[in-house]
């Protein structure tokens, strides 16, 4: 049931965001910016090793240090009673079993943590640290280990791969991308308080308070409610946030090792090896056409790279299974351990690696049988059902923004032959590429507080990374009750509100936006309840006919004269309205497929003396059912596609291959997209609200913003030079490499 009528725009008005004053003014608190008293701090000692065992380490000089307080290591620490030993390790699922062990995985993992009065004297006793070890041979080399391990299925095969071999037209290549960073503004940052024993309080960076409560919880073998987790601003997250890392653990650790509070934040060089990455990998691609460009089957088979303690597979095979028809299908795909730590989701995890590959072989495919890209993918696209599930697609406008996004950018100019539009060095080419992405929904809370002077605050726990999910609680609430904007106040991030999934996976609003219209809906009977205290006609009625308004309650249906909020106050004798409610996914899941979907295009100008590049434009459209806020919206998808340029052309988290870690762990090593090198991002939707997904009709957008991207602007370049290039990043080397 959505709560929008015929009458409202299923692209909701762009606005500003509801923390935007905060967040540029300074008011809005990051984790690392809060007020505890009593806080000391806390500076993380990284292994100089990438693998062997710590025979010793040395603190003599460290503990000289005016203001140290104490040193945790190995040897001297609270015990975790979710590391305690292998089978504790496994059920807590944390992965590294910080300062539980002797062993050493990858070169930067924490072997101390030194806890002083201020930060300088921290960081200065941090430094003198040192450790001898017993090193063992490391591995950190994606390219030379992934050859040595085997491919197994990933999912059902469909069809068998003999049946297309014989096609006229057959595309087969390998890709490679390297490691990505997720490198948000905030870096990662915590300050633990033990309030008791079994109490603890966490001023946090994550995305997602109420998983990092649960993680906790289980580490300490404590109840969830003993845990209080604030994370109410958070400065990107791009997935780094989705899980807790040996830092936020090592902050908690030392806390109560002094029984202090403590305030951990990690440099910039350790946000590079200790809150994920997206792992290297490996793609081979077989694809074959008919002469009329049925496509009729596709191999695909991909390997990531993970750490030696913990197996993460990126799911890279999972968007060849949704975009397309593809009656034959086999997907096969490995994992590579590395002496690296754990790798996690980013950025459109997995379905941005893979995509990048399948995206790239259909444009090849679509030169070799002389076919225009846009009308090859048109006629293969899986637009009635999910080929893998069978289940009908909910809602699927896939073609439509591949449609509305050639003629934005005018696909009419690109030339079917490439290299043909040269001016001096330049060459300039037309690309594009679609993404898709499941589009989820879990269960969420949401609360609502009213006053008597009509104003009510809307409350969840979710945090909002940037992607606007408090903008859209906020459109949603005054879309649902009528109460003005003025009066609508949004709080999120911090776990003694009602609960939420993380944010993430493009769900967040997905996920929320139901149980504020569940929630706005029972005040709407709440207030209706306590006005047929003054007026009988307002009893029995439904959410649905009741308005609010700045200053009271009345029904559309009937001529009801305004019960004022006053009245109502003064009558129930009330001081706050308090309510919860929530909304979850149900038997629509079991009826219908659900995805969000994304076509890019892009105009690149490359200068064939120099390897030069340059995105002139790119366009993306989108289709994410209903859109909130538009403003937020818009704003997610060309953040998104900087990603996307920066996949495609420069990020590259180097490994070192001589002393294990890695090469260039700073913002002047590693490269990413700025403003200089994002176009003009032409956003467009096609906001047709999905009805059966929530009773908002929105998908979700994020991820999609980023899946394709990088194919685009690679097919841009292969049609503006002819060179077809399949490793990312692309830098101007590879441009100019005449092999
Ligand atoms: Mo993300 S990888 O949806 O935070």
């Amino acid at each position: 049931m959505a709560f929008f009528d015929e009458s409202f725009d299923s692209v909701a008005p762009a606005e500003g965001r509801v923390e935007g004053v905060a967040k540029v003014t300074g008011k809005g608190k990051y984790a690392a910016e809060y007020e505890v008293r009593g806080v000391c701090y806390a500076v993380l000692v990284d292994s100089s090793i990438a693998s062997g065992t710590i025979k010793n380490i040395n603190l003599q000089n460290a503990k000289q240090v005016a203001g140290v307080i104490d040193i945790v290591t190995h040897q001297h620490k609270p015990q975790v009673p979710g590391l305690a030993d292998e089978a504790k390790i496994k059920e807590s699922r944390f992965g590294l079993p910080v300062f539980h062990t002797d062993k050493i995985y990858f070169k930067g993992q924490p072997i101390a943590i030194v806890i002083a009065d201020t930060l300088e004297n921290a960081t200065y006793a941090a430094s003198l640290v040192t450790a001898d070890y017993d090193t063992t041979p490391f591995k950190v080399d994606f390219e030379k280990e992934h050859p040595l391990n085997p491919l197994a299925h990933a999912g059902k095969e469909r069809g068998s791969l003999d049946s297309w071999n014989n096609l006229p037209h057959i595309v087969e290549a390998s890709y490679n991308i390297k490691a990505e960073v997720h490198n948000p503004m905030e870096m990662h940052a915590t300050i633990a308080h033990w309030i008791s024993n079994d109490r603890l309080k966490l001023f946090d960076k994550n995305q997602g308070v109420n998983n990092v409560q649960r993680s906790f919880a289980r580490l300490f073998n404590i109840p969830e409610k003993n845990i209080e987790v604030f994370s109410e601003f958070v400065g990107g997250g791009f997935g780094s946030g989705l899980r807790v890392w040996p830092g936020a653990l090592a902050a908690v650790m030392a806390a109560k090792q002094v029984n202090r509070p403590v305030k951990l934040m990690l440099t910039r060089p350790q946000m590079f090896h200790s809150v994920g990455y997206r792992p290297a990998s490996w793609q081979k691609v077989k694809m074959g056409a008919d002469n009329e460009g049925n496509i009729a089957g596709v191999w695909h088979q991909a390997k990531n790279g993970t750490s030696v303690y913990e197996s993460f597979g990126e799911g890279i095979t999972r968007v060849t299974r949704l975009i397309y028809k593809f009656p034959n299908l086999k997907a096969e795909s490995a994992i590579v351990p590395l002496n690296l730590s754990t790798p996690t989701w980013m950025r459109g995890p997995g379905d941005c690696t893979g995509d990048f590959a399948i995206e790239s072989a259909i444009d090849e495919l679509s030169y070799q049988i002389g076919m225009d890209p846009v009308q090859l993918r048109l006629k293969n696209l899986a637009l009635d059902k999910n080929p893998d599930s069978g289940l009908p697609w909910s809602t699927n406008f896939i073609d439509e923004c591949i449609k509305k996004g050639a003629a934005m950018i005018d696909w009419t100019q690109r030339k079917n032959k490439p290299g043909q539009t040269r001016d001096g060095d330049w060459s300039t080419g037309y690309g594009m590429a679609v993404g898709m992405w499941n589009a989820g929904r879990g269960n969420a809370s949401a609360g609502i507080e009213m006053r008597k002077d009509g104003s009510i605050t809307v409350q969840t726990a979710m945090t909002d990374i940037g992607t606007g999910t408090g903008t859209g609680m906020y459109n949603i609430a005054h879309e649902v009750t009528g109460i003005p904007k003025s009066k609508i106040k949004i709080e999120l991030g911090n776990s003694t509100l009602p609960p939420a999934p993380s944010q993430g996976g493009s769900t967040g609003l997905s996920s929320v936006s139901g149980a504020v219209v569940a929630v706005c809906s029972a005040l709407k009977l709440k207030l209706a309840e306590y006005a047929a205290t003054i007026n009988e006609k307002y009893k029995g009625v439904t959410a649905a006919d009741v308005l609010l308004s700045e200053n009271g309650i009345s029904l559309k249906s009937a001529n009801t004269e305004l019960v004022s909020y006053s009245q109502i106050w003064s009558k129930n004798n009330l001081t706050v309205i308090d309510l919860e409610a929530s909304s979850g996914p149900g038997e629509e899941r079991k009826q219908y497929a659900f995805c969000s979907s994304a076509a890019h295009f892009c105009k690149v100008r490359v200068n064939t003396k120099t390897g030069k590049l340059k995105v002139e434009k790119l366009v993306c459209v989108a289709d994410g059912g209903k859109i909130v806020n538009e403003k937020a919206a818009a704003n997610q998808m060309s953040g998104a596609a900087v990603g996307g340029i920066g996949m495609a052309l420069m990020e590259e988290q180097v490994a070192d291959g001589h002393l294990g870690g890695l090469v260039g762990n700073d913002l002047a090593g590693y490269h990413f997209a700025v403003n200089a090198d994002a176009p003009i991002i032409d956003v467009a939707f096609i906001g047709k609200p999905d009805v059966n997904i929530n009773p908002t009709g929105a998908k979700g957008l994020g991820e999609v913003g980023i899946i394709g991207v990088a194919a685009a602007i690679s097919n841009a370049i292969y049609n503006a030079t002819g060179k077809r290039l399949r490793d990312l990043p692309i830098t101007p080397d590879k441009i100019l490499d005449k092999s």
